[in-house]
């Protein structure tokens, strides 16, 4: 079998920390992700979402939606198809430029980055007098499984793009590709969204969908996958630099703010600005919105100046008169594009990793005892309601409040099984903010106990209340 079926692909990135292994395991656990095709022997750096993970990532989607669609009337969504005519491809440049240069050895035909592959021999020294103090992820980028070194090929460059085949033939003709990123679908609908949404400069067109890379080393958990969801705002501005230098800025601080707001540690984020040699094809400037991820400070969200390179890649390959009219001026115009782009895995990566806490034993909690501080807005689950004891009819009540919650739109969990102080520990391992408790005051005075779960602390609350509060608190 080869390196896709079975997880020994080469990966230059592999955790340094055991944060990340405990994270997997949690997700597996837990119900937030699991390895892809585990029954078959899996799929190396192909994950599943759980029920848990699956109401997370949706929830992640949901605020970005909420924040830079539904509560800007600047942003209109679209929701375009993943595989395109094939000439988008090569409008965009993303058929020419959208390649990795790739080494393989003539022993066992494994590929490397080359651009990694000599990162390492620089670390190196050059290799041959460094080899005994190198590290143990250099040296196994040299080491080949058969024996001896790899003999690596000339580079060549591998296109990153996932080929497939429409109809019945598999020729070049019927060749089409699943899309890299989901801006091009974006710039494609540019006249129909002006036409049929009247929208006026600046304005942005947002999505949210799959799109699919052919990674060459992939790794690091959901970090970089073959497979991933993004969500990206082209925003249309008029075309002068300063204009885009404006917004540039604005969509900085709006994205950075999207991280902190729903619980990402300020000092844990970082934006850096590309040099021009990292440049992308497309950009004339970049800056990454970086986090500190276990196994080193990495990138989790990008924000571009594509001046009007891609409304003019398409205008000239498809014909079209892609500009923009400004009634005002009198003028028809090409306008320049800022985008915000981030990886919705990526970000539920770094959104587990930051609110993960595992208590040493001093706060009141046993060591060793984790407690996911996610953001409320984000936890799968917002309540956690449980009966006391099992009889006496408090599971009755308890149930009525757990329907009532879930009918109000309030994702709560019902369980009375084990003592509560474990039903507790359960609730705060997957991140959920409150716990109800229905006790024999209940029956007395229809309280109930509303537990926090970063605190600890419990206030009694009548049972009408409930809904009220939890609302008020998400929201
Ligand atoms: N439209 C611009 C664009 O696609 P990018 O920097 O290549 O830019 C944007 O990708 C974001 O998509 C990244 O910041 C990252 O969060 C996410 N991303 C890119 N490749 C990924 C991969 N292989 N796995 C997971 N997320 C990825």
């Amino acid at each position: 079998m080869n390196g896709i079926f079975m997880n020994n692909e080469v990966e230059t990135e592999k955790p340094k920390d055991s944060m990340m292994e405990k994270i997997a395991s949690l997700c597996k656990r837990r119900g937030f992700i699991y390895p892809a095709s585990e029954i078959y022997g899996g799929f190396a750096n192909a994950f599943d979402y759980g029920p848990l993970g699956a109401q997370m990532k949706k929830n992640i989607k949901d605020e970005w939606w909420k924040r830079f669609v539904s509560q800007r009337a600047d942003i209109v969504g679209l929701d375009s198809a993943i595989i395109q005519n094939p000439k988008v491809w090569e409008a965009s440049g993303h058929l020419s430029s959208f390649s990795d240069p790739l080494v393989e050895c003539k022993k066992c035909h494994q590929r490397f980055r080359a651009d990694h592959i000599q990162e390492a021999r620089d670390r190196m020294g050059g290799m041959a007098n460094d080899w005994l103090t190198a590290s143990k992820e250099d040296k196994a980028m040299f080491n080949c499984p058969l024996g001896g070194m790899h003999e690596f090929t000339e580079a060549k460059d591998f296109n990153l793009m996932f080929k497939t085949f429409i109809g019945v033939t598999e020729d070049s003709v019927s060749t089409a590709y699943l899309r890299p990123e989901t801006a091009q679908g974006i710039f494609i609908n540019f006249q129909n969204v002006l036409q049929s949404s009247r929208v006026k400069l600046p304005f942005g067109i947002a999505q949210i969908g799959k799109a699919f890379r052919n990674e060459i080393t992939p790794g690091n958990f959901i970090f970089r996958t073959r497979e991933f969801e993004q969500a990206e705002v082209e925003f249309f501005v008029g075309p002068d630099k300063e204009e885009s230098d404006k917004w540039y800025r604005a969509w900085i601080e709006a994205i950075e703010g999207f991280y902190t707001d729903l619980g990402i540690k300020k000092e844990n984020l970082h934006t850096r600005e590309h040099a021009k040699d990292e440049l992308s094809h497309y950009s004339s400037g970049t800056s990454d919105i970086e986090y500190d991820f276990p196994f080193g400070t990495s990138e989790l969200a990008g924000i571009a100046q594509r001046t009007d390179y891609d409304l003019k890649q398409h205008t000239e390959h498809s014909g079209a008169d892609l500009r923009y009219f400004d009634e005002e001026k009198g003028e028809k115009f090409i306008p320049y594009v800022v985008e915000p782009s981030m990886g919705v895995d990526r970000a539920m990566l770094a959104f587990m990793v930051d609110a993960y806490d595992e208590s040493d034993g001093t706060d009141g909690r046993a060591s060793g005892e984790i407690t996911l501080r996610l953001s409320p807005k984000l936890a799968p689950i917002k309540v956690g309601v449980f009966p006391l004891i099992k009889k006496e009819g408090l599971p009755e009540i308890a149930q009525k409040i757990f329907t009532d919650l879930r009918q109000n739109g309030v994702d709560a969990f019902y369980d009375e099984s084990g003592s509560v102080g474990r039903r507790y520990r359960r609730q705060d391992e997957i991140g959920t903010p409150w716990c109800i408790t229905v006790d024999f005051d209940t029956l007395q005075d229809k309280t109930v106990t509303l537990r926090d779960r970063d605190t600890m602390e419990q206030a009694r609350i009548k049972i009408e209340d409930l809904g009220a509060l939890i609302k008020g608190k998400l929201s």
